[in-house]
């Protein structure tokens, strides 16, 4: 017996994460749980859901350019804020120290360990949402998540967004080796 949900998205946990762009001339940040990634290569690409009235919305169609920060446990509040008021009343980029990498228009925010700075591949149209497709320009970390050059979750410890229970979640335990504990079933097949 299972209960039908409806057409429900159940993609639950996702990721949160401040995206950056420049709006009328002033950089500006906006909470994103609807984010994705779309491959991982030499060009890789993200996308962030945003809905089309939001302010940052018309800054990424005007630059074609954005960026994507991943908040730390320690900027819960500032990342629930941004995620509360529009820098059409406030200016939320007063929160942060900002800076620049190579590419223009995609503000980044020192604060967050892990930046990446997207130019716009393409826009997905869903009606009430523009899904910006971005292609991963440069990433900046900080050396203090990082573990022999790689990020580590466990030092940068990201906000996991549920929208079921409305709240942010911390990661928890390791479960198993990727590519690996599968081939305990392989070899017996
Ligand atoms: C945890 C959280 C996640 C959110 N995720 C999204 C999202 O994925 N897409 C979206 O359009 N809005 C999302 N929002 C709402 C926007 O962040 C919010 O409306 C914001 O004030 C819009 O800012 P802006 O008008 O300055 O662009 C989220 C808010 C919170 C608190």
């Amino acid at each position: 017996m299972r209960e039908s949900l409806g057409a429900l998205n159940a993609l639950y946990p996702s990721l949160t994460v401040l995206a950056g762009a420049v709006v009328n001339g002033r950089e500006n940040f906006i909470t994103i749980a609807h984010v994705g990634i779309l491959n991982h290569g030499k060009t890789p690409y993200i996308s962030v859901s945003i809905a089309k009235e939001h302010h940052t919305t018309k800054g990424i169609h005007a630059h074609r350019a954005f960026s994507v920060n991943i908040p730390g446990e320690n900027l819960v509040a500032e990342t629930d804020y941004c995620g509360l008021v529009s820098g059409k009343t406030s200016d939320k980029a007063a929160l942060f120290d900002i800076f620049y990498g190579e590419t223009d228009f995609a503000p980044m925010i020192r604060q967050c360990p892990v930046c990446m700075e997207c130019r716009l591949h393409s826009v997905i149209d869903l009606n009430s949402h523009d899904v910006f497709v971005g292609e991963v320009v440069r990433t900046h970390a900080n050396p203090d998540v990082l573990t022999n050059g790689k990020v580590d979750i466990t030092k940068l410890r990201p906000l996991l967004f549920d929208m079921a229970s409305k709240k942010y979640w911390s990661i928890g335990q390791p479960v198993a080796d990727c590519w690996s504990i599968g081939k305990t079933i392989k070899d017996r097949t």
